[in-house]
């Protein structure tokens, strides 16, 4: 088979498989041959047609001849694919039948731990407070040395702290945001801080190794139990209704004294008992005081000068009650129809 023939033979084979191949590439495909073939530079045909001027007269005028008749031939069935391939619809451009029914797409809605965290970060920033964010792993001397807690306090026993390799540890309170705060900024200070704390619980209705906690630190000096009492009853009306009244329990937190767990009437029975308020008329909320000497000093503050309020009150608890969650655990599985109807609801 001569040289120009074998030219030939293969256009024609690469031709057929540039055409096959699927409909997108298939123009970029011919594209490609042309230039292999016809091309100025490389073109197999090109080369051919350069080599034959130098053959001796009588051959160069058949050989020729032969040439530029499969030249034509191959351009004309370039041409024809080409052409082909531009009627041919593309595969993205397929007819769409509009008479089929559409995919709706389901909008999404605010969690309801959300909704609690976006009303309570209202509530103290038209205070004047601003939001502070912590991280979730925590050093041992952010989340218990500067808070008071000596090291043999239970709250640091292997059975409520997930320790981390190198000595970290998840936080167990959203209180080591206090020292972080005080660390970095001077009084006077208005702060709030929401976010997960993590606790070895085994998970029930109640418990949750994961959950979510907004502590608040107010500093400045002259601050005292009465505003710390006038600002949790101000965040207790605005989330459950100006009603409600606030009362605070002696209680015990090392980096306060006095301490306090506190609670808030029960917005559903107003005290009386009902079932939200386990017939007691209140609903516990979390624990506060005036934030301990020893911790002013661990930052660096004059506690001659300066008092503050601390407090630390769980979201998820807030979220419960506030929409009759019964079970603790709703809030972490992400069951769409339970998620579903807290729409409208922020
Ligand atoms: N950090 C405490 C807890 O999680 C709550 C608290 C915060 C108590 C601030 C007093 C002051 O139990």
């Amino acid at each position: 088979m001569s040289e120009l023939d074998r030219i030939r033979e293969e256009f024609h084979t690469r031709l057929g498989e540039a055409v096959a191949s699927g409909s997108r590439e298939a123009e970029e495909a011919v594209r490609e041959v042309r230039h292999d073939f016809l091309g100025r530079q490389r073109g197999r045909l090109t080369a051919y047609l350069k080599k034959v001027k130098d053959l001796p007269e009588q051959e160069r005028r058949t050989a020729g001849a032969r040439a530029n008749q499969i030249k034509q031939e191959i351009e004309g069935a370039l041409e024809a694919a080409e052409a082909t391939l531009a009627r041919r619809p593309a595969a993205d451009h397929r007819a769409i039948d509009i008479t089929l029914p559409g995919t709706a797409t389901r909008p999404g809605c605010v969690h309801p731990l959300a909704i609690v965290r976006r009303e309570i970060e209202e509530i103290f920033l038209e205070m004047g407070y601003t939001v502070e964010e912590g991280p979730e792993t925590e050093t041992d001397f952010n989340n218990f040395t500067a808070l008071n807690i000596p090291p043999d306090h239970p709250a640091r026993d292997m059975q409520d702290t997930f320790y981390l390799e190198g000595g970290g540890l998840l936080r167990t309170h959203t209180s080591p945001a206090q020292i972080r705060t005080m660390m970095k900024t001077r009084p006077p200070l208005k702060i709030i801080c929401p976010g997960r704390a993590f606790r070895r619980d085994a998970a029930d209705a109640t418990h949750s190794p994961i959950f979510h906690q907004v502590e608040g630190l107010a500093v400045d000096a002259g601050i005292g139990l009465a505003d710390l009492k006038g600002t949790l009853l101000e965040m207790g009306r605005r989330l459950f209704g100006q009603r409600v009244r606030v009362r605070l329990r002696p209680s015990y937190f090392p980096f306060v004294e006095p301490g306090a767990e506190f609670d808030v009437s029960c917005f559903l029975c107003d005290g009386a008992g009902c079932r939200t308020c386990k017939r007691s008329g209140w609903i516990e909320m979390g624990g506060a005081g005036m934030v301990h000497p020893a911790v002013f000093d661990g930052v660096g503050y004059d506690s001659d000068l300066y008092t503050g309020f601390a407090f630390g009150c769980g979201i998820d608890r807030i979220a419960m009650v506030k929409f009759g969650i019964e079970d603790i655990r709703l809030l972490f599985e992400n069951d769409l129809r339970f998620l579903e109807q807290f729409r409208g609801a922020s």
